[in-house]
Order: C-alpha cells, then sequence, then structure tokens
C-alpha cells in the first residue's frame, strides 16, 4: 500500500515538473516514472522495485542458459547459442538481459551455426601492448559486436592473476602484475560499456588454475590477497566501474566463492562499495540461504547447478525468513541500478545490427601487432630483408590460419575456422584457427622468393627443406583451454624436437610461438630469434607478417615470467588430479602476494624472460629521472629518445624497491607509460603512482600503510634490468583506505 502510494506521488511529481518541462512529459508516461533519463540511477531502481511484485522480483535473480544443457531444453527467449538469458518484465518497460562470453569477441556456445565474430587476439596479448588506448577500442569493439548481435551483458573482464603459467585460462587474463592486468583489462570494459553493454569483472577471486576448479580451496592470507589478486579487482572496479562480477568456482579459505561472507559482503561490496550485482559463474551455486545472505544477487544459468536455488527454493526463504525480504529487494535494486546506470534500459539491444568487419578486423590487428613480444633478435635477423630467394615456413597449420583458445570464450571466425577436424572436437573444443594465413601474408611480401611450407610432422624432412633456405619460420603452438591446464610448461607434439632440427639445419630459424602463455625454450641457444605472437586473433596471420617484415616495429613486452624451469615455480607441479572432479583439495598460495616476477626477485631466480621483456627494431635511451610529491603521491618524471633509426614504441617501466620496508618481495611495477617515437625524437614522460603500490595492506584496521622511509625508483627495461636509471625518493608514514 505504501508503496503504491508513493509511486502515485511520485508520478504526479514528475507529472508536474514534466509539464514544465516539455520533454520528459511527452517521453515518460506518468505510470513509469523509472523510465525518465533525467533522473539518478538509484532513484529509478528504487521506484522500478516499488512497482513490482514479488514475483517478478524473483526473475530478476535466476538466470537460464542459452543452448540445450544434459537434458534441459533452452529457455526460448534466450539468444540461441548464447552463454545466458535472464527475463524482464515488459509491464514495466523493462528489458530481459541477453548475455555473451567474452574478452575477445561475441563467443557462440558450441553448436551447428555458431555466430560469427571478430576476435581480438588473447587477452595476454592486449596486455603485452601495455597499451591503454588500444585496450580500449579492443573493448569498444566487441562490446559494438555484443550490441549489434542483441546483447546487453558481456561476460568480460577476467582479471585473474597468473599466478600459474600452466592455466588454461591465462589467454583470457591479463598476465601476473595487479597494476598492468587492472589497467587494460579497465580500459577493455570501459570500452565494452560505452555501448550501454554491462560487463562482468570476473573470476572473483584466486580461480588461478583450471585443474580441480569447483572443487578446490583457494588458501590465501587476506593482507596478501589485498596486495595481489583482490588488488587487480579493486583497481578494476575503481578505474571501470563494471556493473556486474562474476564469483568464481573455487572456494576461497573454505567457503565457496558464490557464498562467500567475505568475499562478497565484506570485501567487495563493504570495503570497495561495489553497487553493481554479483552473477554466479555457470554452476558455481551451491545453496539457496548462504548464497543469498552472503552475497550472491543472481544465479546464473540455473542449469549448470544442482537446483533452482534462486527460484522457487529462494521464494520459500524469503517466505519463511531465512533470507530477509530486504535482501531480496537489495539483489533486485543492484540488477536494476545497474541497468539503468549504464544505459541498458534507455538503450534497447535488438539483434541483427550491423557489423563492419573489415573495419573490426583492423582493430583486432592493431592489437595484436602491438601485442607482439620480440623475445629475441641474434644479428638482427628480423626484420626480414627484402631479396630472400627462398623462405621455409614449417608448422602450425601456418599455411591456413592462426590458432584460437578453446572453451566458452571462443569466437567463431567469420566464413568457420581454417582447420577443422582436430581433437578435441567437443568441449573445451573445437580446436578452431582463424583464417588469417600467415603463409599467404609473408608471400605477398616476399615477391621474388620462393615460399615453401611444410606442415612439421616430419622433423627430417622439415630440416632438410630448412637447409639452404635464406630464413626458416617455424610456428610452434599450444592448444589450450577453459577446464583444462597445460600439464607441462614444454611445447607440446614434439615441437622441442623439429625446432631444434630444424635450427640444427639452418642457424637463420625464427621461431614464432602461438602458445597461451609462458613455455619453455630448450632450443633458444640455436635459434636466431623468437617472436610471441600469442593467439593473435582475426587478423593473425596479417599481424605477425607484418612484425616480421617490419612494416610494423615490434613493441609488445612481456606481461609474465618465463620461467627457466617447472622448478622455479612456487608449485613445480601443479596440485590436484584433472581426472578427479570429487575430492577436494586445497590450493596453498604460500608464496602470498610475491607473484610472478616478485617470487622471482624474492628467491633471487633467474627466469627464461623476465616481466616486461620485449625487443624492438630500434633503440631507446632514458634521461632526467625524478621525482616530486603532491597531496601525497609520488610523481615519476623522465625522458625517453629513440636513438635508434627507424620509428618505433617503447615502454620504459617503473619499478619501487623499498630500501628500509618490508613487502612480499624486493620491487613493484609503479608505472609505466608506452610512446611512440620517431628516430631521434624526444617525450617528457610522467607517471603517477598509486598509493597502494607503495603501501602493505594491514587486515587488522583494514588500511594501506606507507612506511617512512627510504625508495629506490628504478626506471628499466624489464623486472630483470638492473635499471637504466634509479633514484631514491623519501616518503612520509601514511595510513588510509579502501
Ligand atoms: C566460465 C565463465 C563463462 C560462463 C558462461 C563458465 O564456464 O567459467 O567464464 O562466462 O561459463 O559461458
Amino acid at each position: 500500500m505504501k508503496s503504491a502510494l508513493n509511486l502515485r506521488l511520485l508520478a504526479m511529481a514528475l507529472a508536474i515538473a514534466g509539464a514544465l518541462s516539455a520533454n520528459a512529459a511527452d517521453t515518460v508516461p506518468a505510470d513509469r516514472p523509472w523510465l525518465d533519463a533525467k533522473l539518478g540511477a538509484d532513484q529509478r531502481a528504487t521506484l522500478a522495485l516499488q512497482a513490482m511484485t514479488q514475483q517478478e522480483k524473483l526473475g530478476w535473480v535466476m538466470g537460464w542458459f542459452g543452448n540445450d544443457f544434459a537434458d534441459k531444453k533452452r529457455n526460448p527467449a534466450a539468444l540461441p547459442l548464447s552463454a545466458g538469458y535472464i527475463a524482464g518484465v515488459p509491464r514495466l518497460g523493462l528489458p530481459a538481459l541477453f548475455e555473451t562470453d567474452a574478452g575477445l569477441g561475441v563467443a557462440s556456445q558450441a553448436g551447428k551455426t555458431p555466430r560469427e565474430r571478430t576476435s581480438l587476439p588473447s587477452g595476454l596479448a592486449t596486455a603485452a601492448t601495455w597499451d591503454r588506448k588500444l585496450a580500449y577500442s579492443g573493448g569498444a569493439m566487441i562490446g559494438a559486436e555484443a550490441r549489434a548481435s542483441g546483447f546487453n551483458v558481456m561476460l568480460a573482464g577476467g582479471v585473474n592473476l597468473l599466478r600459474e603459467p600452466r592455466n588454461g585460462r591465462n589467454f583470457e587474463y591479463a598476465g601476473e602484475d595487479p597494476l598492468l592486468a587492472s589497467t587494460m583489462v579497465a580500459q577493455q570494459i570501459k570500452g565494452i560499456q560505452s555501448n550501454h553493454v554491462i560487463a562482468t569483472m570476473k573470476h572473483f577471486a584466486v580461480n588461478d588454475q583450471e585443474t580441480g576448479r569447483f572443487i578446490l580451496d583457494s588458501r590465501i592470507d587476506d593482507a596478501s590477497n589485498r596486495m595481489s589478486d583482490l588488488l587487480a579487482f579493486q583497481l578494476v572496479l575503481e578505474r571501470a566501474e563494471p556493473g556486474s562480477v562474476m564469483c568464481a568456482y573455487n572456494r576461497l579459505n573454505g567457503s565457496y566463492a558464490c557464498e562467500n561472507d567475505y568475499l562478497l559482503n565484506q570485501v567487495l561490496k563493504q570495503d570497495w562499495g561495489f553497487k553493481g550485482y554479483v552473477m554466479s559463474d555457470w554452476g558455481a551455486v551451491h545453496s539457496t540461504v548462504a548464497a543469498a545472505n552472503n552475497g550472491l544477487d543472481q544465479q546464473s544459468a540455473w542449469e549448470f547447478d544442482k537446483s533452482r536455488y534462486f527460484g522457487n527454493a529462494l521464494e520459500e526463504a524469503v517466505a519463511n525468513g531465512h533470507v530477509p525480504q530486504a535482501r531480496l529487494d537489495n539483489m533486485v535494486f543492484r540488477i536494476l541500478r545497474t541497468m539503468f546506470d549504464k544505459g541498458v534500459v534507455d538503450h534497447p539491444v535488438a539483434e541483427g545490427g550491423a557489423i563492419d568487419f573489415a573495419a573490426h578486423a583492423l582493430v583486432s590487428r592493431s592489437d595484436a601487432e602491438d601485442g607482439m613480444v620480440l623475445l629475441k633478435n641474434a644479428g638482427n635477423v628480423l626484420p626480414l630483408k627484402a631479396g630472400a630467394k627462398k623462405i621455409v615456413v614449417i608448422g602450425a597449420h601456418a599455411d591456413v590460419g592462426v590458432l584460437a583458445g578453446g572453451g566458452s570464450s571462443l569466437v567463431y571466425p567469420v566464413g568457420g575456422s581454417a582447420v577443422t577436424g582436430i581433437a578435441p572436437t567437443t568441449w573445451p573444443g573445437p580446436v578452431v584457427y582463424h583464417p588469417s594465413s600467415p603463409l599467404k601474408a609473408i608471400q605477398a611480401r616476399a615477391p621474388g622468393a620462393k615460399v615453401v611450407y611444410l606442415d612439421g610432422v616430419d622433423a627430417a624432412a622439415a630440416a632438410r627443406a630448412a637447409a639452404d633456405a635464406d630464413v626458416v619460420l617455424v610456428f610452434a603452438q599450444q592448444w589450450i583451454g577453459e577446464a583444462l591446464d597445460a600439464m607441462s610448461l614444454a611445447l607440446p607434439d614434439n615441437q622441442d624436437a623439429l625446432i631444434a632440427a630444424v635450427a640444427k639445419a639452418n642457424p637463420k630459424t625464427v621461431v614464432v610461438l602461438e602458445t597461451s602463455g609462458p613455455v619453455l625454450m630448450p632450443w633458444l641457444e640455436q635459434s636466431a630469434a623468437v617472436l610471441q605472437a600469442w593467439y593473435a586473433g582475426t587478423s593473425g596471420g596479417e599481424a605477425i607478417a607484418r612484425v616480421l617484415f617490419g612494416e610494423v616495429n615490434p613493441s609488445g613486452r612481456l606481461p609474465a615470467t618465463y620461467p627457466a624451469s617447472a622448478s622455479q615455480l612456487p608449485r613445480p607441479v601443479l596440485d590436484g588430479d584433472p581426472k578427479d572432479e570429487r575430492t577436494r583439495f586445497a590450493v596453498t598460495y604460500h608464496e602470498g602476494a610475491a607473484v610472478g616476477y616478485k617470487w622471482f626477485d624474492l628467491k633471487g631466480l633467474k627466469p627464461l624472460f623476465p616481466f616486461g621483456h620485449g625487443l624492438s627494431y630500434t633503440q631507446f635511451a632514458y634521461s632526467g629521472l625524478a621525482a616530486s610529491q603532491k597531496d601525497g603521491k609520488l610523481q615519476l618524471r623522465f625522458k625517453v629518445t629513440n636513438t635508434g633509426a627507424v620509428k618505433g614504441k617503447d615502454v620504459p617501466q617503473l619499478y619501487v624497491a623499498p630500501q628500509g620496508a618490508k613487502w612480499e618481495a624486493p620491487k613493484r611495477l609503479a608505472g609505466w607509460d608506452k610512446v611512440e617515437l620517431a628516430p631521434g625524437e624526444s617525450r617528457e614522460v610522467s607517471v603517477t603512482v598509486d598509493p597502494r603500490l607503495l603501501a602493505t595492506y594491514d587486515s587488522g584496521s583494514k588500511s594501506w600503510r606507507v612506511a617512512k622511509g627510504s625508495y629506490k625508483v628504478l626506471l628499466a627495461r624489464s623486472a630483470a634490468d638492473a635499471g637504466a636509471a634509479s633514484i631514491n625518493v623519501a616518503l612520509e608514514a601514511r595510513t588510509f583506505k579502501p
């Protein structure tokens, strides 16, 4: 009664206001004041909620899968082969939510006629660009395709830290450093949400390996977590305001992430003030009362869970008082608020929008090009010189396409996969190759040369063909995907032996790696050059050739440490048994916040390639490193100069090392910039350091503390670089939240 009266009063007030402002009265029906775009999201959500029946409220908190699953048929209202659907309330003018995966583009669930869309290169490739603008434009592009395809929720925004180089989903994430990963993912989310499409930061939290993901318990102490995995999420939240957060499959310190009071209520909603809604991962809900009261706002695709926990069971739990009505109202409020805030209500989506695939392929190409990391280039074998008479290209189906990673994030290529039938052909397959042929792109750039392709299955034949070539390009690959970790850091299928044989036959061997993440390189000494090309996406073949031939000067930098052997890792052997999804186990993250290069620094280990490493076809010099402090914030500046002969982009990196204070590791990345310079050109760069990167977290007081003392600032080319320049700065003690 009360709410109906309030609503009437408000409607009257709005009608009067509307009479004063002609536009509002014309477009907003008096009985639906929440449709007035001039009101704030909070007010609109409050009004809409007040108008809803209990059944309508319940409808928002439980979703459906967009495909048949086991014996359950797809809800016909969902878009076919989509990730999910949440019914709207047409009576109130509130649209349904149509969900699609994921971070590389509009994915499809496996089926006869998957959507064919543009794929970005992998998340690690985008992270390797260290270029905020590229991450944004990639996000804006895939968000536009989501909108044109009828989706208003994109399950993109994966920012789990690369603690485990064998993790099968590393290619969906953004590397090992919380600052780099959060910066890049935040930009991507901003780009996606610029289309009035809700993005979903995931998988919250410490879902850092796939083996045993449904049962494992990630163990890590609060302070370490806040300075590593949680910090990455926190920074994304602050910078991009994703509308939604997806809680993960795993448990964290004993409780499942989707019913974890610490994670959802305390950290996310209370400490960080998250205003959006928490959706579960597909099959990550285990209860009704615990999940609802501990912070889950929406059960995704109930078909994946053992029960409709947020269906009738939730209705009953609310009726019986196990879940307060106010809690259900808050769940719905959060969803509605997000829909208003992100423009989902005011800018309805429709299927069948036009997509400019040619333009989008170029967006993907720029991302792929800038993400390629030139790891080694002995004797400047690259860029390839004009005039070669014979070029031999070997392996990885480089004659027809570039590899993609598997699982829910897979974007099916326009025109279909360049190669079919490779196992696994079902989940987490199929194995897909984007039909952008490196071979063709190479041939086009070497008109006078004989360009020969061999599949590399016969290593001896490949070596024979390579022997008299001017240059040999060996493509090596590692297919991996969701629900599947790489059991070894070695390249699969005897590719190490193939590369070794070819490099022995011809020292001018260039290795192009199409891998999810770090791999071992026992042949490194024998090869002349190595280019990390990742999963290169829709325009991958073109992008690779442009870098090899110097049309694009490589400027990617590693977003993860490449270990020299698995024995250097915090867990030399992966925890858990990939064949056993029943026996619970724990992964103890004893390295705490010392993830990646921090662990290597702490233990004095020499990696194969350090975090931040990447070569160029030109050289850069640094000068004038100086520091100042303003409003308690450390500002650093310096000059970078292109001292070489060709145009190029550099990524000067700033690391901070405490001289007295004790951190989890000797130093942390504190900032960087990516600058493009013509030969001889210089640029002043200035970086403001987030104070949390100079502090440690104190769990007792829930605050960050900067210790008074001296801190060394290093201007470096990688985490293992002694520093092209360094200065000491004195910081005062400081405590702050959150
Ligand atoms: C994945 C999520 C994905 C969801 C929907 C799950 O298996 O973990 O990342 O968004 O499926 O496809």
